[in-house]
């Protein structure tokens, strides 16, 4: 038996799949890591504890491997996207890496606004400035700390640096390299005008490869360390998210995944590069040769229902919490939550809109403000949705996973808000999976990920909309959208009372 390994090198751990030549999930380790949070808005990590809980975790695994070492030919990557780690001339880490989740840099936005002026940045790289994103962390770094900047020589993100320590090699692939604000999203090269606007030199930015590139093989004294054969083939991986459509199928135009974790993503497999978004969803390149992939994103999708448990029934399961939901009428009896606890991302880039219950009745029950939060989370992710359609996409099928497909009556509240069928997998890795899969492309296994994905991926089961639910829910979402724009102001007001 063949296999390949999937490192998905998360923000809260490192999760590796070891994956047979039939897509089954042999063996699986997580190691998980910190956070680190000098101040409000910042969020670090230690690049290295990347490297030691990688290394541990492929020890761990290594060691209940009884087989032939051989028999394992690749591995590859997916990674936590965005996040910063400078080196010097000599290739040391220069600093902690700053994270896709910190959001001390709006005013180095509002710089890349003002010298690259808002609408030439979403031609070049069809995106806006987002304090989650690469540059604005560059700017950061080299206005409060220009010693460490001036000896920084080249950048990296997070599953960028951890390959690089494992084969000595330096490199960044496409869909990674999409969400620096660095990269002509369109032309798949480093944007020579913004670099030129910043006054970065050009390698700074490290070669540029496909996701499935062959990239290497495991240094001896790793090799050594983890068990690995010093001839497994490195290959470079990609993006979360990228590898997260790979490993549930998406790799086709028309196919649409919906992924609940602590924020939420809907993502579109998109085989055009000249649509025109206005910048209201991100547009990345693919983990797949030459293709694309649009996503808006909810920052409090299962972290509303998260902070809903933890609330108001801490001490109970989340089977307990939604107990009942599935009795409650669609519309939850006149019940409309807004899930912006943290702010939003899509389609409103607003960090300071604040979440709403609107229309408390005394009839409600905890179990119609329950109902309610589904609602509201999973109306967000149809304003994706709803973007997605106005530009000509059709989307009458989406694979969920994550939070959302783990409870009957909210995949079926998926399939009559967003008005398509909604499809579960029989075993969803995510991107652990995706990373397995560039391997196993990589390792000439397959002609194609989609045909990879065709032996590796199946469907258990699908809900289709109930006719009745989806015209109730279209006028609930048009009132659910004016929520936003006649609370925006009050939430401006609340703010000097928020600690
Ligand atoms: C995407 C984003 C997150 C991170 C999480 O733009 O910021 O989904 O990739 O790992």
């Amino acid at each position: 038996m063949k296999y390949v390994i999937g490192v998905d090198l998360g923000t809260s751990a490192v999760k590796i799949l070891l994956v047979n030549q039939y897509g089954k999930v042999c063996k699986e380790v997580s190691k998980s890591y910190p956070l680190i949070i000098e101040k409000s808005g910042y969020s670090e990590q230690d690049p290295e504890e990347w490297v030691e809980k990688t290394l541990a975790g492929l020890a761990e695994l290594m060691e209940q491997f009884d087989e032939d070492i051989n028999d394992i030919e690749g591995i590859s990557f997916s990674g936590q996207m965005h996040g910063l780690v400078l080196l010097d001339e000599n290739n040391q880490v220069l600093r902690n890496a700053i994270l896709w989740n910190d959001t001390r840099t709006s005013k180095q936005c509002q710089e890349i606004y003002n010298v690259v002026g808002s609408q030439r940045l979403l031609e070049e790289t069809k995106n806006p400035a987002l304090e989650g994103f690469t540059l604005p962390k560059i700017l950061w770094v080299k206005e409060n700390e220009p010693d460490v900047f001036e000896r920084a020589s080249v950048f990296l993100l997070p599953k960028d640096y951890l390959r690089y320590r494992l084969t000595g090699n330096i490199h960044m692939d496409y869909s990674d390299a999409a969400g620096t604000l660095l990269l002509n999203v369109a032309k798949r090269e480093w944007s020579h005008e913004i670099i030129e606007a910043f006054d970065i030199s050009a390698d700074f930015c490290p070669p540029l490869v496909e996701s499935h590139a062959f990239v290497g093989t495991v240094q001896a004294e790793f090799a050594q360390e983890t068990g690995l054969s010093e001839a497994v083939k490195v290959f470079a991986g990609g993006a979360d998210n990228a590898c997260g459509a790979i490993g549930s199928g998406i790799l086709s135009e028309g196919k649409t995944l919906c992924s609940i974790g602590t924020s939420g993503v809907v993502l579109s497999y998109e085989d055009r590069n000249n649509l025109d978004f206005e910048g209201k969803v991100h547009y990345f390149n693919h983990g797949e040769e030459n293709t694309y992939y649009t996503m808006g994103v909810t920052l409090a999708a299962g972290y509303s229902l998260s902070w809903f448990k933890d609330t108001f029934a801490k001490e109970e399961a989340f089977e307990q919490v939604l107990a009942g939901v599935d009795e409650v009428p669609a519309g939850s009896n006149g019940l409309l939550f807004t899930p912006y606890l943290v702010g939003e991302r899509t389609p409103h880039a607003d960090s300071t809109i604040r979440g709403s219950f609107i229309g408390v009745d005394a009839s409600h029950e905890r179990k119609h403000f329950a109902r309610a939060v589904l609602e509201g989370i999973t109306f967000s992710l149809h304003e994706s949705i709803e973007i997605f359609r106005s530009s000509g996409k059709t989307i009458d099928s989406i694979i969920s996973i994550g939070g959302g497909a783990k409870n009957d009556a909210w995949l079926q509240m998926q399939a009559d808000i967003f008005n398509a069928r909604i499809e579960k997998l029989t075993s969803e890795q995510g991107p652990g999976m995706g990373a397995a899969m560039l391997a196993a492309y990589g390792c000439g296994w397959y002609p194609s990920l989609k045909e990879c994905a065709q032996k590796f991926i199946q469907t258990s089961k699908t809900y289709d909309p109930i006719q009745e639910n989806v015209e109730a829910y279209k006028k609930l979402f048009a009132i659910y959208q004016q929520v936003y724009p006649q609370t925006k102001e009050l939430n401006e007001q609340l703010r000097e009372f928020r600690k």
